[in-house]
């Protein structure tokens, strides 16, 4: 009856446990920004939606041109020269996501992403019927992508007769928060580019970057049109930008070698036309929300480092137990001896510490024993949420 494009109904056994849980959780898992109960005040984002223009519908596929002109603007604010052509606004990067696995694989073929990673990608692929293939992230070199590495799965597929499509960066990375090097990244454009597929980078973390490494890329897509061997679309969007998840605005930026480029944006547009999902009244207060965003980043910057040191010295008597360092994105690694399993772990702690953590296995680290915690929550609630934490991990002793 149904496609194999959506799994069979059913919960995970941390979600199950979770469902039954007697009281309540502290949830070191939480990334809404909008509950986080950070120091800014969101009416005067949410007063532009009221704009009368927006009574108008007047749709253009890739975006409203004076919602480009908004994005090329914050782009330029952070050294980016791309003009408002090279931009098609989406809903939110997951829709951006679905449109470019679209406009590049056909059913069956093979999309390159990194391990350890942003576990929705596989929800993502499912849903466009394309396969996902991982490269591997090595945790010797706090997890920065290899072109090597991603040739090496490249090769994996060829060997299986089937295509690769694209390959995904996620720049800074999701949990690990780490990014590709120049160097890294112009190896992979030219293994892109003699292999026929795109490179597409997922840089919703752009403004979260607290500490790149010398020669660090931080836009993918920024070279000037024609500049670049292969195709690259670069991901953003309000949700991470200016923490306004549920205003759902999102955007490529696509750059590469000058023909293929004009051809992908033009097919982009088709893509964009069938949909029309992005609401007027949000693109048409876009050049205000995100300036109002750039404020609501600041305070959400100062709660991830505020958190991090929190976490580093609540478990600073754990000489066993390794947090890495924070170098982008709203998330914490904590590397455990891997005295017990990871899912034991989580459960454990939901029952005996009433507190909610991600197991490593979630966003596919090849190797136990790691946790993954959010930086979001409000600073109380996460010293208490660690306290509960260095209490469970001393239970090993
Ligand atoms: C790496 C990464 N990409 C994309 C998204 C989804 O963002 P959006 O809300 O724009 O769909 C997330 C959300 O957490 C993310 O972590």
């Amino acid at each position: 009856m149904f496609s194999t494009r959506t799994p069979a109904p059913g919960r995970n056994r941390l979600t199950t446990a979770l469902d039954a849980h007697p009281r309540p959780v502290l949830d070191l898992t939480a990334t809404n920004p909008t509950t986080a109960g950070l120091p800014v005040d969101p009416s005067p984002a949410l007063a532009l939606l009221a704009d009368g223009r927006g009574g108008v519908y007047s749709p253009d596929p890739c975006g409203l041109l004076s919602a480009r002109e908004a994005v090329s603007s914050y782009y330029a604010g952070r050294g980016v020269d791309a003009g408002p052509g090279r931009f098609v606004l989406t809903a939110s990067s997951s829709e951006a996501y679905g449109w470019l696995f679209k406009l590049l694989a056909a059913p069956g073929d093979a999309v390159l992403v990194p391990a350890p990673s942003y576990p929705l990608l596989d929800a993502l692929a499912a849903l466009e019927g394309v396969e996902l293939v991982r490269y591997r992230l090595p945790a010797e070199d706090r997890w920065a992508v290899h072109a090597g590495l991603v040739e090496e799965a490249a090769d994996r597929v060829a060997a299986s007769g089937r295509r690769v499509a694209a390959v995904v960066v996620v720049n800074p990375n999701n949990p690990t928060g780490t990014s590709i090097s120049r160097a890294e990244l112009g190896a992979l454009s030219s293994l892109a580019a003699r292999r026929g597929f795109a490179i597409v980078s997922d840089e919703v973390f752009l403004d979260y970057r607290l500490e790149d490494r010398a020669g660090d890329v931080r836009v993918a897509a920024a070279g000037a049109e024609g500049a670049g061997e292969a195709l690259v679309f670069s991901l953003g969007g309000l949700s991470k930008a200016a923490a306004l998840p549920q205003l759902k605005l999102g955007w490529i930026l696509a750059g590469g070698p000058a023909p293929l480029l004009a051809e992908a944006l033009e097919r982009l547009a088709w893509i964009a036309d069938s949909y029309l999902s992005v609401a007027s009244p949000v693109q048409l207060a876009l050049p205000g929300l995100l300036a109002w965003g750039d404020g609501a980043a600041g305070a959400l910057r100062a709660r991830l480092l505020s958190n991090h040191a929190t976490l580093v010295e609540g478990l600073s008597a754990l000489p066993e137990v390794t947090v890495a360092p924070l170098s982008a994105g709203w998330s914490a690694v904590v590397r455990l001896p891997a005295v017990e399993p990871e899912e034991g772990l989580a459960l454990r702690l939901l029952e005996e510490e009433d507190m909610l953590v991600h197991p490593g296995y979630f966003f596919d680290f090849p190797r136990e024993a790691y946790v993954v915690l959010s930086l979001l929550p409000e600073k109380a609630t996460f010293r208490e949420g660690i306290r509960r934490l260095a209490r469970g991990l001393r239970a090993w002793r």
